[in-house]
């Protein structure tokens, strides 16, 4: 057999066996057995220096073509194998997937909704940049009422506009948008030009409702706020009305809970009174329903607003809201 036959005879033979190989162990010793230093090639340069100048130009140039296809085979052999011989370990634990949800404020926005649907009530949304009648104008609180120094107010477009800076804005526009008898809630943020410590933020949340019919009365409000805060607390806390003023309401009042910290034995969350303050509240004044062009001799109602943010500290024992509004991993995460 030439020189030449030998060579191509080897090719075939290594074809066929780096093609039905089947591990990486297997792959190397027959790496070794082609091209390794005992191996058949490596000593071929000596069986070819005794040729012809020209027919060792041949058989050379045929041999590193020959070396170089093994180790091409080779190469493609192991990354076809590394690729597909990975051993799964069904026993390993695998890695937590992190999925996201709601912030607690978001849960908690969800939960008060939840409870006014069974009341009754339809959510609706509205702007947080509205305009000076939306509110204040609308709600009996005209330009330069003293009234208007409860709301310090984030001004925008030389105040064209502003942020609201409570949710009760929305009851005149909800009014007129959807008529009467209505029954209605809203939630989101609020802004105040506002320092911030512990118990303020200049943002923060509020919820407000509406229900206007031809008797909607005091006594249905004592209900819904009851029943309110009795799913929301999920205990049977006392409520407590008192005369507050608010332009809007009249009579306007003022809603206090027991605490529910000391069970109303006197703390200094509730500063030793027994009660904490959580909401304002009254009859809608005809003034608002003017305003909404709703005949208020026909139609009254009540309304009342609530911090969502105040609420959520109650419930959770949170003592400053600066953490609740943070974006803070290892408090967010709790929840
Ligand atoms: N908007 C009031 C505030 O920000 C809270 C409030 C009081 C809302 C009485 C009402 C209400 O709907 O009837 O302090």
């Amino acid at each position: 057999m030439s020189l030449e036959e030998t060579l191509n005879k080897i090719w075939q033979e290594a074809e066929k066996e780096f093609t039905s190989v089947k591990s990486l162990s297997e792959l190397e010793n027959l790496l070794i057995k082609y091209l390794g230093r005992k191996s058949y090639l490596a000593n071929f340069p000596s069986l070819i220096k005794k040729l012809e100048i020209e027919e060792k130009r041949k058989i050379g140039s045929l041999y590193n073509e020959l070396k170089r296809k093994i180790e091409n085979l080779y190469r493609q052999k192991k990354e076809f194998l590394l690729e597909t011989n990975i051993k799964f370990d069904f026993e390993h634990p695998g890695r937590e997937i992190k999925v996201g949800k709601e912030h607690l404020i978001s849960q908690t926005i969800n939960k008060i909704f939840d409870i006014f649907i069974q009341l009754g009530f339809s959510v609706v949304d509205y702007a947080q940049i509205v305009d000076e009648k939306e509110n204040f104008d609308y709600l009996n609180i005209p330009p330069h009422h003293p009234a208007r120094d409860l709301w310090d107010t984030l001004w925008v477009k030389n105040r064209e506009l502003l942020f609201r800076t409570h949710t009760s804005c929305f009851q005149v526009p909800v009014l007129k948008k959807y008529g009467v008898p209505i029954r209605a809630i809203i939630a989101g943020k609020v802004f105040r030009y506002e320092a911030i410590d512990k118990t303020h933020d200049f943002e923060f949340y509020q919820l407000d409702g509406i229900s206007i019919s031809e008797n909607s009365n005091l006594g249905h409000l004592k209900y819904v706020v009851e029943k309110f805060f009795e799913r929301f607390f999920k205990e049977n806390l006392p409520v407590r009305f008192r005369p507050g003023y608010f332009p809007f309401v009249e009579p306007g009042l003022e809603i206090d809970i027991g605490c529910i910290f000391c069970k109303q034995r006197g703390c200094i969350i509730c500063k030793k009174t027994g009660f904490i303050e959580v909401a304002g509240a009254g009859m809608v004044h005809d003034f608002v329903l003017k305003s909404a062009g709703i005949d208020y001799k026909k139609y009254q109602g009540y309304a009342f607003g609530f911090g969502v943010d105040r609420l959520i500290m109650l419930e959770h024992g949170i003592d400053d809201i600066r953490i609740l509004h943070s974006s803070d991993l290892r408090f967010i995460r709790q929840f």
